[in-house]
Parts: structure tokens; C-alpha cells; sequence
């Protein structure tokens, strides 16, 4: 079947082909029928290849974004190719009234790389992380307490800086106030805790918390990792006080640290760790893995979905982690992350601008003392995508399967922007606010 993909893949390129002058209807539709969620750059992206991804003028890009963390085996990727064309052509829906041939084959995969016994399938993180937070208030719950009472244990503990996603219970748990406050109220009972100040998260916990929520390597708020030390006292305070230990590993997670896991460089498990982003490399899927503790409080009709794990989404994602297993990816995930990492401290000797490099695997923060939006612009310009978080951060989240050639093509075209934007300085007060307190140790001076 993929015989023909070069001679097919330069044939959609033609057909899609504009003249760069001409104007695209299809932006002009956007601009009209679409709820302005986004402040999209003026460009149809129309398809890609391996790391590379082009527009409908032809432009080529080299793509250091991945469609943020979701494409970390890249674009057209020949074996899910075929397991998404072979199994769209058996069944692409099916009710979870009934067992399908991968939900169970791909659960059992994924307790093996998480050390977990459970798991729950969802379409997003979002929902990963509404699932876990209604397992949370149920296991605060005693058993025999009569429905509907309040649960003394209902509270949440969330960190500063951090992002979850954007349904309610996902906003109420993200510190950022614009995502949270223009829908307030929110959920009731969440409070947050400076990043990585053992102390803050002492004084907050006690036995009205039901959960502990942190992603393992803070992602959107800037790529900042949760300390050992901060870790190690959140499992602590949680066995202590009955509660759980929620690890979002949405971006993080699944190879992107250069581990299966992030958490995997401590010594202890949460008892819930939420993926989604790469899991079915680009088709909507989100997992929620636990213990057989909070499992065994869970009954049939408490939760539930209609399109999650459905077959298609779960054959491509056990797919996407036999390729990360037989590729070796891990093994280029922390190889390719080590160069990159070098060569950009290399660039912060020479421009000094550039105040931090913040990197675990292929999960890079470079922060600037300048505003980073020019930055991102100017890279599109020359063929590159990258994107900027908290005004200050530019974000790198390359493909797993990056090569140590397109590592030097990123840090040859990555100079040149360096070079070229004009530079904005920074209104003093916001660039302090993109540091979480506590953050400091855990990054590395470019
Ligand atoms: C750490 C983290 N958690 C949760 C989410 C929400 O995931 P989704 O956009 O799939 O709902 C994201 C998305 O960026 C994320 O980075």
C-alpha cells in the first residue's frame, strides 16, 4: 500500500499548491465562521513528512513544535499509515458496550511502562485530568457516606504555574488566572502551592486534601521539572493524609523526557499518572492509568465516554509504542535532546538575551529576557516552527524520531532568527512573573 507515498505525497503538494500572492479563501472563512479562540499565523498548513511540514503555497517548515507534543513520531509516519488505513476500512467506532480487539491489549501495554494496574480511556487531557479529579473526590469519600453529603476530604492542591487544560475541572487546577478567571466559580476547594517550595506544600496539607495534582515537568508554564526533594514530600504528605498523587504527564509523558515516564526518575509512583498528546500520534486520545486501590472504588456507570478507546485510536496507539520500542526512540529522544541542549548553550554565550536553557530530553525551554513572540514570527519566515509560552519562553518539542542532521539544520536557522528579530524588551514586572518561585535550581544558566 505504500508503495506509491513519494509520487503520492508530491502529488497532494501540487494540488494543494497556492501562489503565495494570492489570497485563501479558506482564511477568510476562518476569520469569519470560527470562534476566535486562537491568534493563528496567516497560513493553511496543509500537510508534512517526517519532520518537516509544508503549507498551501509549498513552503517547507522544519518542525520543532510537533503540533505541541502531539507528534512525536512526526508526520506520515509509514506504520501507523497502514494500521490507520487497515483498521478504518474494519471498524472506526465502536460502543464501549462492548470489548473491542486493542482496548485491552493496549491498557495492559501501558501498565507495563508505567508500573501502573489500571486504566481509563478518554479523548483528551482535558478530560484525563476531570476523570482523575472525580476519582479524587470519590476515594475521599468514605464508602458508606450517603450520596450527595460533602466529603470532608474534597480539597486539591495544584501548583503555581501550571497548566491542565480547559474544561473545569482541568481550569480550576490551572494557576494561570486568564484561563481560570474570566469562568469563575470554579471548582470549589482548590488551592495552589509555589512550585518546588517544600515548605508552601507542608503548610497547605492536611486531611481535607483529597489530591495533589502536578505535572512532572511543568510544560505550558515554561518547561520548569518538579524537584526530587518537592516530589518526594508530595508522595509523603499524600500516603500520610490518605490522598492522591496526581501526575500530569499530558506533555511530559511517554518518552518525551527520554523515559516512558517522567516520574521514572523518582523513586516512587503517583497512584494516577494522565497522558494523552502523542499516545494515538495525532488521533484524540487521553488516558487516565491508576492502582488497583482506586480502581477497586470504581463501578460500572460512574464514568464514562462514548468515543474513547475506540478501535482505530487504540490500534494506532499500540502501534505508536511498539515504533518507540523497536525504533529505539528513547535512546534518540535523550541523544538528540543532549545535542540540541548543547548547541543552544553554545548560542547563549552569544546572545545574551538568552537568560536560561531549560531541557529534559526533547522537552526544551529557552528563556529570554526579551519578548519571545518576535522570535516565533521570524522563524516561520525562515521555515521553522516554534512557539513561545509566557510571553518569555520559546518552546522547542521536536519529534522523537529527530536526526542529529536536522538537529544542526534547527541550531544553523535557529542562529539566524537569533540574529535577525528585533528585539523588544521585556515590561520588568512581567518578566519576573514567568519564573515560578523555586524554579531556579532546576534550570541551567545558558
Ligand atoms: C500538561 C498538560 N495537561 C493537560 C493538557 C490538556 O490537554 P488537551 O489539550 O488534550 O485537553 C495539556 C495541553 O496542552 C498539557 O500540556
Amino acid at each position: 500500500m505504500m508503495r506509491n507515498s513519494s509520487k503520492k505525497s508530491s502529488k497532494v503538494q501540487k494540488l494543494k499548491k497556492l501562489p503565495a500572492s494570492k489570497p485563501d479563501a479558506r482564511l477568510a472563512d476562518a476569520e469569519q465562521y470560527l470562534l476566535p479562540t486562537y491568534k493563528r499565523q496567516p497560513v493553511v498548513m496543509t500537510h508534512g513528512k517526517g519532520a518537516y511540514v509544508f503549507d498551501s503555497t509549498g513552503k517547507k517548515y522544519l518542525d520543532f513544535l510537533g503540533g505541541i507534543a502531539v507528534n512525536a513520531l512526526g508526520h506520515a509516519h509509514p506504520r501507523i499509515i497502514k494500521v490507520i488505513r487497515r483498521e478504518a476500512a474494519r471498524a472506526i467506532h465502536l460502543s464501549n458496550l462492548y470489548h473491542n480487539a486493542f482496548q485491552g491489549p493496549l491498557a495492559r501495554k501501558l501498565t507495563e511502562w508505567s508500573g501502573m494496574d489500571r486504566v481509563f480511556f478518554a479523548n483528551s487531557g482535558t478530560e484525563a485530568i476531570d476523570g482523575a479529579m472525580k476519582l479524587a473526590r470519590l476515594l475521599g469519600r468514605h464508602p458508606e457516606a450517603p450520596a450527595g453529603a460533602p466529603a470532608k476530604k474534597h480539597r486539591f492542591l495544584a501548583l503555581e504555574n501550571s497548566f491542565h487544560g480547559r474544561t473545569f475541572g482541568a481550569i480550576s487546577v490551572t494557576a494561570t488566572e486568564k484561563y481560570r478567571l474570566p469562568f469563575a466559580p470554579v471548582v470549589p476547594g482548590v488551592e495552589f502551592v509555589r512550585f518546588n517550595d517544600v515548605a508552601d506544600l507542608e503548610s497547605k496539607f492536611d486531611d481535607s486534601v483529597c489530591a495533589m495534582l502536578s505535572e512532572t515537568v511543568q510544560g505550558e508554564g515554561g518547561i520548569y521539572p518538579v524537584s526530587e526533594a518537592f516530589w518526594n514530600r508530595a508522595r509523603a504528605l499524600a500516603t500520610q493524609h490518605g490522598a492522591l498523587l496526581i501526575a500530569d504527564e499530558i506533555q511530559c509523558g511517554l518518552g518525551r523526557t527520554g523515559r516512558y515516564f517522567a516520574y521514572q526518575k523518582f523513586p516512587t509512583k503517583p497512584d494516577i499518572a494522565l497522558i494523552a498528546k502523542p499516545l494515538a500520534a495525532g488521533l484524540p486520545l487521553g488516558s487516565i492509568l491508576t492502582t488497583e486501590a482506586v480502581a477497586s472504588r470504581v463501578s460500572p456507570g460512574m464514568h464514562g465516554t462514548t468515543f474513547g478507546g475506540g478501535p482505530l485510536a487504540c490500534a494506532v496507539a499500540l502501534e505508536f509504542l511498539s515504533i518507540i520500542e523497536e525504533e529505539k526512540l528513547l535512546e534518540n529522544v535523550r541523544a538528540s535532546g543532549a545535542e540540541l541542549r548543547e548547541g543552544l548553550k553554545k548560542l547563549a554565550t552569544k546572545f545574551d538575551f538568552i537568560r536560561e536553557i531549560r531541557a529534559e530530553g526533547l522537552m526544551i525551554g529557552i528563556e529570554l529576557s526579551v519578548e519571545g513572540g518576535p522570535f516565533v514570527s521570524e522563524a516561520m519566515q525562515r521555515g521553522l516552527l516554534i512557539n513561545c509560552t509566557h510571553d518569555f519562553t520559546l518552546r522547542l518539542l521536536p519529534p522523537f524520531i529527530i536526526t542529529k542532521a536536522q538537529v544542526r539544520e534547527f541550531l544553523k536557522l535557529f542562529e539566524i532568527v537569533l540574529a535577525k528579530t528585533p528585539k523588544q524588551a521585556a515590561a520588568p514586572d512581567s518578566a519576573k512573573s514567568a519564573v515560578p518561585q523555586g524554579a531556579a535550581h532546576a534550570a541551567e544558566r545558558g
